[in-house]
């Protein structure tokens, strides 16, 4: 017998079930996973507005003139050129951001394909070993690029006095920092004024993909304050924006170069999510420093929680970490896996890497999303106990599941103000209108 096979309308309820399942189970459980990060609900208006639908190939046509090519955003296009853009490069300290990539992977391809020169040249980037991510040297030898790894003397240390010697030997045209595992970032000044003394045309990139939340809200140095000529990030991760990339420079030079190679790599660049990006901005400037600084507080104090409670913790030497990541070893036998399907159970949802520096795969966490929703150090102690008890298997996983919902702030999203009653209303006729085209 031919099995039947479901008709569409079956299948649409059944994903929507899953879907429900999906946001059920998010509200009771909790993201430690520094690659993620969660937008206020307000700023996701857009991604499920009619934008999503749209293109907007131009950046800055005069509204009134016949230079539309692609009019169906013209109405919204200020929520790119007049909110997204100016808040970023304002958020940044750059005069030239792109706010046109997908990713952060996707803007290290634009950065590389504009910046490292001809086939041949040389890019300069960390081993993976040392923290750098691993899709760097491959990206650079897809386009043609030779590849040098930059002296390091620890995963968070570059060796200063080899920098000179390094870059007169192998002159990159680009020497890109990828610090992907990063529990404090590397510093750029002496990297630059090597580069600087060493070569008049080799450019400083510093990609801070995971720690864009962190340098926007002044717990991190900013890498173009510190001479790099130019920086690129996604914007989800200790950054509480949607999923995308942005580029930002001070260089004029250098803005024309990554423009120029745009419309090669980047057609459709999700207008919605640039107008999301923009919302996250605006949502995220009136408490970005203290924000900031929680995260690093909440990790520093999960970290102590759990090195105490007999978690093998790096880096006790600097209080675990300056950033949003912890790197942590379970106690005992469990191996990393187990331990993550074991936390998972418990709501709380860890990724494990082989990577680390542990002779064993280890524990990567963040804390980026459960400060943006509103935990805090006093929160910590009992994060850290929900955890070994789960690790442990030595109490009911079902009970740790509750406590790690009732962990979850009543009032989400403290660092974002209220919205004004006009701004609610505006929200609620989004809301509203899709709602009555869904239930048509
Ligand atoms: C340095 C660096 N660049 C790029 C990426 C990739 O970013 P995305 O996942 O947004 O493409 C990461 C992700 O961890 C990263 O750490």
């Amino acid at each position: 017998m031919p099995q039947s096979v479901p008709s569409g309308a079956v299948l649409l309820a059944e994903g929507l079930s899953v879907l429900r399942a999906h946001q059920a189970r998010a509200s009771r459980t909790l993201s430690l996973i520094p690659a993620e990060g969660i937008m206020a609900p307000v700023t996701r208006l857009p991604l499920i507005s009619d934008l999503y639908a749209r293109y907007m190939f131009d950046e800055d046509p005069d509204p009134q003139a016949g230079e539309w090519r692609f009019p169906s955003a013209k109405d919204a296009a200020w929520l790119e050129t007049g909110l997204t853009v100016p808040l970023l490069a304002r958020l940044t300290g750059a005069d030239h951001v792109n706010v046109r990539p997908l990713s952060g992977l996707h803007a290290m391809e634009m950065v590389i394909t504009a910046l490292g020169g001809p086939p041949g040249s040389t890019i300069a980037c960390l081993a993976p070993a040392q923290g750098g991510h691993y899709a760097t040297a491959d990206v650079a030898r897809r386009l043609g690029h030779q590849v040098a790894f930059l002296p390091g003397s620890s995963m968070h240390e570059l060796e200063c006095d080899l920098l000179p010697g390094f870059v007169a030997e192998h002159r990159p045209t680009l020497v890109y920092l990828d610090q992907c595992h990063a529990l404090h970032p590397l510093d750029v000044t002496p990297l630059v004024k090597a580069v600087r003394e060493a070569s008049t045309n080799t450019l400083v990139h510093a990609d801070i993909s995971h720690t864009l939340g962190l340098v926007l809200g002044g717990a991190l140095p900013n890498p173009l304050a510190a001479g790099a000529d130019s920086l690129s990030a996604s914007t989800h991760k200790s950054f509480p924006g949607p999923q995308k990339g942005i580029i930002a420079t001070r260089y004029a030079a250098v803005a024309r170069q990554i423009k120029a190679i745009q419309p090669q790599l980047v057609s459709n660049h999700h207008v919605a999510a640039v107008a999301a990006l923009g919302m996250s901005l605006a949502a995220f400037a009136d408490h970005a420093a203290p924000y900031a600084h929680t995260v690093v507080a909440n990790a520093q104090m999960l970290g102590k929680e759990l090195a105490h409670a007999g978690w093998d913790v790096v880096g006790a030497e600097f209080g675990y970490t300056r950033t949003h990541q912890l790197w942590v070893a379970s106690p005992g036998q469990t191996s990393a896996e187990t331990a993550a399907s074991r936390l998972y159970e418990a709501g709380l949802h860890v990724n494990w890497l082989t990577d680390l520096p542990f002779d064993k795969p280890g524990l990567r966490l963040g804390l980026a999303e459960a400060t943006w929703i509103g935990l805090t150090p006093g929160d910590m102690p009992r994060l850290a106990q929900i955890m070994t008890a789960a690790v442990a298997g030595s109490r009911p996983v079902g009970e740790l599941a509750e406590e790690t919902a009732a962990l979850r702030p009543r009032a989400l999203y403290p660092y974002v103000r209220p919205l004004d009653a006009d701004a609610v209303q505006d929200a609620a006729a989004v809301v509203h209108a899709v709602l009555g085209e869904v239930a048509r």
